[in-house]
């Protein structure tokens, strides 16, 4: 596809139109919408933590969400084009161990309500390669969730369909009251992906702790 066909296929999508219409950064922000309308996953004036969240179209619907007693703490290697006063923006790998130290010192001795993880390599066109860089996001997201996510709080996956993703989801799962699979109205037609849904977080001592420690939280906080 030309740049030009992809500019002309991007001026026809509705929801592309419609953020640019709202003054929102993309038009992801129709996909938590969607999620949130369904499952409330996060609570008004909650805080949440938003993986992949560049350009922000995500992070302006959790900001709607919470409001001002509310926190939104948004992650991404590009810059956020959102700015609000209660968005609090880490420019960061999510890879890096710098992120968990910056959590820390952000929720001090609280925890996040809701992870939303928007998490997308670079698409070359290989979908094999795709899948196995994606991977690694999702687990690291999972890994990161589970240090910071509060008892009974909800984690918002976004994934890509491939056979070996529905391993990761059943063993998510046990550590969820509840799983949903949702493909939102707003996704592409044809792309692959699928959002998960985990509800109600039930922390285990031993998926709270990565260093084998099975006692007390990895940060020192309190669930
Ligand atoms: C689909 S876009 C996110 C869209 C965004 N959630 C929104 O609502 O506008 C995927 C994002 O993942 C980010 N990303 C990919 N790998 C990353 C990594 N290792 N660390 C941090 N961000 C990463 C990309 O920079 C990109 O902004």
């Amino acid at each position: 596809m030309t740049r030009e066909q992809w500019l002309q296929r991007r001026s026809e999508d509705p929801y592309w139109r419609m953020a640019k219409e709202m003054g929102l950064p993309s038009r992801a922000a129709f996909k938590l919408e969607e999620v949130q309308r369904r499952w409330r996953v996060i609570p008004e004036g909650g805080r949440v933590l938003d993986l992949g969240a560049a350009p922000g179209g995500m992070t302006a619907v959790a900001s709607d969400v919470v409001g001002e007693k509310g926190l939104v703490v948004a992650v991404d290697v590009e810059p956020l084009k959102l700015q609000r006063p209660n968005v609090v923006f880490i420019q960061a790998d999510v890879m890096e161990h710098r992120l968990v130290r910056e959590l820390q010192r952000i929720v001090k001795d609280g925890l996040f309500d809701t992870v939303v993880s928007d998490l997308s390599p670079h698409h070359s066109g290989d979908y094999d390669l795709l899948i196995l860089q994606h991977a690694d996001l999702l687990s690291r997201s999972r890994e990161i969730a589970y240090m910071f996510l509060k008892r009974r709080g909800n984690m918002v996956l976004k994934a890509f369909e491939h056979p070996a993703l529905r391993q990761f989801e059943q063993e998510t799962a046990r550590s969820f009251l509840k799983f949903e699979r949702y493909i939102p109205k707003s996704t592409k037609k044809g792309s692959s992906e699928v959002f998960l849904i985990f509800l109600g977080f039930k922390p285990k001592p031993s998926e709270r702790d990565s260093g084998g420690r099975l006692s007390s939280h990895p940060l020192g906080l309190r669930v």
